[in-house]
């Protein structure tokens, strides 16, 4: 009767299997085990061997449960332009540091041209890190959780990336890169865990995030062009920023960067751009911040051109930041000074726009700070402004 059963099946396979089906590598044939601890790094590396390799379109699938991955290089190029990885359980860091400490990097994909993420969870379990560094000892940087490099094509949708080491998701290098309802959720105290950084990438939107953690939930990079960040919220973290810039010589510049409808909620900051103090030059232009809410944020909008982080350098900014509007601004800032533009002496920032800014501080009005900061004014501000024409 079964034999029957499944000959019969097998004929429908036949008749209503799509001729272009995708070949699915399912992670657990590989010898993967979703038990939590059994390391399932070179059953994850033989799917991908096998998925980059296919000439058609190829899945790698991995069930529910939560499986243990160490340090993972999924490279490309691969054979086709269509390689997807559906992911319905979770992958796990192993909970002491030290395992992945060596590395900048935990799960790398490189070089790939259309490549999907669906779901799935990412625990990069860095409690013991963050305990390390909070400890005061002499500790690793951490590995950034999952990062794409010099890659094309990228989607990324309904991921949730927990308890990062250092930064949880980093384009880096890459082109036309879709994000959409990417998730963080890392504690607020935890060290440098940005949620996701983009650099050196062109044509990236992240689209639905909802971002908690210890750092930027968004941070924008050097070289990063034509980005749209939509309908994202963040809190706790210290909101999504633009810098840090003049890290290092002849960096190339921002430009054209949209952050539209997000929402912030007691963060450190809202709309960021922050640049060291360092002569080295590179630029931001074009920026549009429109249709945020504030809701208790410390510094909801803010323009930091002497950013220090472990040592200020004294000098001026040779970043150049300039066309930057910000429309429909609303809410409650934390702090007395709700808006902070300090510019470069050398270069200050040229081309600020206001438009409908609403912010308050606990009921009552607000401040405004400025220096060498130019731009003009539309609507009604709140705050006053404090810009030179
Ligand atoms: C600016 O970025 C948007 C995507 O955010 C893109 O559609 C547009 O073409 C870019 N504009 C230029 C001039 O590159
Ligand atoms: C942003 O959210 C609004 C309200 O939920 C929704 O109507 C809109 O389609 C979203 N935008 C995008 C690009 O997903
Ligand atoms: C900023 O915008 C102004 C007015 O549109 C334009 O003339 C100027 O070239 C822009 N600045 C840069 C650096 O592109």
């Amino acid at each position: 009767m079964l034999k029957i059963l499944a000959f019969l099946f097998s004929l429908l396979g036949v008749f209503f299997y799509p001729t272009s089906a995708d070949t699915t590598y399912n992670v657990v044939d590989l010898g993967a085990r979703p038990d939590g601890h059994t390391d399932s790094t070179h059953a994850f590396l033989s799917a991908w061997a096998k998925a980059c390799g296919s000439d058609s379109p190829a899945t790698i699938y991995v069930p529910p449960g939560s499986f243990l991955l160490g340090r993972a290089f999924f490279s490309g190029p691969c054979k086709s332009n269509k390689v997807t990885l559906q992911i319905d359980g979770s992958l796990v860091a192993p909970s002491d540091y030290r395992v992945l400490a060596g590395s900048p990097f935990w799960l790398f994909f490189d070089e790939v041209d259309g490549f999907t993420i669906n779901g799935g969870t990412i625990d990069g379990q860095g409690s013991s890190l963050w305990k390390c560094k909070a400890d005061g000892k002499k500790c690793p940087d951490g590995a950034r959780s999952l990062t794409i490099k010099k890659s094309r094509n990228i989607v990324i949708n309904r991921l949730l990336l927990t308890n990062g080491q250092l930064f949880h998701l980093v384009i880096d290098g890459c082109e036309n890169v879709h994000l959409e309802g990417v998730n963080v959720k890392t504690p607020g105290d935890s060290p440098n865990t940005d949620g996701i950084h983009v650099q050196s990438s062109s044509d990236v939107t992240i689209l639905g995030s909802n971002i908690q953690t210890g750092d930027d939930c968004i941070s924008i990079g050097y070289g990063a062009t034509s980005l749209w960040m939509e309908n994202n919220s963040c809190g706790p973290g210290h909101g999504i920023s633009i810098g840090s810039l003049g890290r290092v010589p002849n960096e190339p510049g921002v430009q054209n960067v949209t952050v539209t409808s997000s929402t912030f909620t007691g963060t450190e900051n809202g709309l960021r751009i922050k640049t060291f103090a360092t002569p080295h030059d590179g630029f931001v232009n074009e920026v549009h911040f429109e249709h945020a809410t504030m809701n208790n944020v410390k510094n909801p909008i803010i323009i930091d051109q002497n950013y220090c982080d472990g040592g200020c350098h004294g000098g001026a900014s040779g970043v150049k930041i300039s066309n930057v509007t910000y429309k429909d601004i609303h809410g409650t800032s934390a702090t007395q000074v709700a808006m902070s533009f300090h510019c470069s002496p050398k270069n200050p920032c040229k081309g600020i726009i206001l438009e409908d800014i609403h912010l308050s501080c606990e009921g009552h009005a607000a401040e405004s700070s400025c220096s060498n900061a130019e731009g003009i004014v539309y609507g009604s501000i709140e705050p006053e402004s404090c810009l030179h024409a």
